[in-house]
Order: structure tokens, then C-alpha cells, then sequence
């Protein structure tokens, strides 16, 4: 799979605005790690376990998460998953990529430009399996709207957490639950297997089994991330 950088995009806007382009690549030196998964899965907690591995190694990981990482991708988010409104299943899309636009532009890119590494709670592969799977809008036509949305970046890696849906969806509190954890069960199954096809037919998305306790879990993922980038979670020494 082939991973585009925002630079062509980027050039755009610099032309118009007159700013020298960089000769850079947005995501030189940059790591961007993406979780991904059904409600309650555990993402949030194994998130924060990797990024603070990575503090005591002496690295300094953005924590970020989608919709949201940004005022706008914010307020975005809480329309998007506000249960007091109803809204058509195009409309919600439309909304994840606006929150997109921003996050990709205004945290991710920056982020990657200067070296860091970027872990994500959801990307794109979240419009993919919900919208998608969940929704039933075709894949290709959210791969269009979504190029727009991204520029093209693509993460190094997504790691997805799979779990029992019933399982994760009993661990959120019911009555505290937004416009899509609300959604029945049947939708919340086809999301998860949604992330299956999405994993089996990508090898840069992993599906890691989240059914264990958070430390073997835990394990799983840094092994993962190990295998595939030895510089960045070298085993600690002494
Ligand atoms: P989530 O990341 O699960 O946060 P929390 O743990 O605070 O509930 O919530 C984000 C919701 O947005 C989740 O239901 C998935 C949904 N979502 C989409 O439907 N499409 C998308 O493209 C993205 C990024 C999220």
C-alpha cells in the first residue's frame, strides 16, 4: 500500500499564499501510529500504556484522537456525535472528513515535520468500518472524499484492537452513550467485522486480539510495533 505525503497538496497552498514551499516531506522522521477498533475495546488505555513507554525511553509522542485534536475538530465531534440529532449517514461522513481536514493539517502533519511520533486513538480506517460497514455507504466512495480529506496521508501503521463487541459495548455506561454508541448491536457487530476485512486485505493494518488483560494486550501491541519499527521500541537496556 502506498503512503502519499500532504507535499503536493501542501505546494498548492504555499503557491497561492506566496510562502516558500518546503523541500521536506511532512512525515520525515515522524512516526503516526493509528488505533483503531469498536466501542469499549481498550484503545484509550493501551494509547496511553505505549505512549508512556515511550516517555521513559526519552521520547516525547503526541497523544491525539479523532474526531477532535484540535477547538474545530472539537466542536466538530460534538455535533457528530450528538444524540439529540438525527443525521443522514452522508452527513455524519462529511463530518468525520471536515474534523479530518483539520487534524491532518493543523496536529498530525506539523507533528510528523518535526520527528514525533504520533499515536491516534481512530483515523480514517474508523470511516471505512463505521460509516462503511456500519452505515453501508460504499468504500469507494468514502476513498475519494477521504483522499481530499487526508492529502494522502496514510499512518506507518494501524493497530486494531479486536474484541468481543458485546463484551466492549457492556463496559460503556448506557445512559452516558453518544449518537453512535447508542446504535443496536447488529451495527456495532458489522463494524468489527468491518476492521477484520479492512486488516486482512492491508498488511499496514494489524489486528491485535484485545480479549486478554490490559498487560498482555499490552505485549501484543509493543511486539508488534518492535517487529516493525525496531529504532523507535528498541527493548530498554539495563
Ligand atoms: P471514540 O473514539 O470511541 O471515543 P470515546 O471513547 O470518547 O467514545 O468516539 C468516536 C466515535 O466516532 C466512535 O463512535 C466512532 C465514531 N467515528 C466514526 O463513526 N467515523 C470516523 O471516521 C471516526 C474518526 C469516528
Amino acid at each position: 500500500m502506498k503512503r502519499r505525503s500532504l507535499i503536493s497538496e501542501w505546494s498548492i497552498t504555499t503557491t497561492i499564499t506566496g510562502a516558500p514551499s518546503s523541500p521536506e516531506l511532512p512525515n520525515a522522521g515522524g512516526l503516526f501510529i493509528v488505533f483503531e477498533g469498536v466501542e469499549g475495546v481498550g484503545k484509550t488505555t493501551q494509547i496511553e500504556r505505549v505512549a508512556a513507554a515511550l516517555r521513559e525511553r526519552g521520547m516525547d509522542p503526541l497523544v491525539t484522537r479523532e474526531p477532535g485534536g484540535t477547538a474545530a475538530g472539537e466542536a466538530i465531534r460534538a455535533v457528530a456525535l450528538d444524540r439529540s440529532l438525527i443525521l443522514d449517514p452522508v452527513a455524519e461522513l462529511l463530518l468525520m472528513l471536515a474534523a479530518r481536514a483539520v487534524f491532518v493539517r493543523e496536529v498530525v502533519g506539523p507533528a510528523l515535520e518535526a520527528g514525533r511520533v504520533v499515536l491516534s486513538d481512530r483515523y480514517d480506517l474508523s470511516s471505512f468500518a463505521y460509516q462503511g460497514g456500519g452505515r453501508g455507504i460504499p468504500s469507494s466512495k468514502i476513498q475519494l472524499l477521504n483522499e481530499l480529506a487526508t492529502g494522502g496521508l496514510r499512518p506507518h501503521l494501524y493497530v486494531v484492537l479486536d474484541g468481543d463487541v458485546e463484551t466492549s459495548l457492556g463496559r460503556r455506561e448506557k445512559a452516558a452513550a453518544d449518537r453512535i454508541e447508542r446504535e443496536d448491536l447488529a451495527f456495532h457487530r458489522r463494524v468489527g467485522e468491518a476492521y477484520r476485512q479492512l486488516a486482512a486485505d492491508d498488511r499496514d493494518v494489524a489486528l491485535v486480539d484485545a480479549r486478554g488483560e490490559i498487560e498482555a494486550v499490552f505485549g501484543a501491541i509493543w511486539g508488534l510495533l518492535l517487529g516493525r519499527f525496531p529504532e523507535t521500541f528498541e527493548p530498554r537496556m539495563g
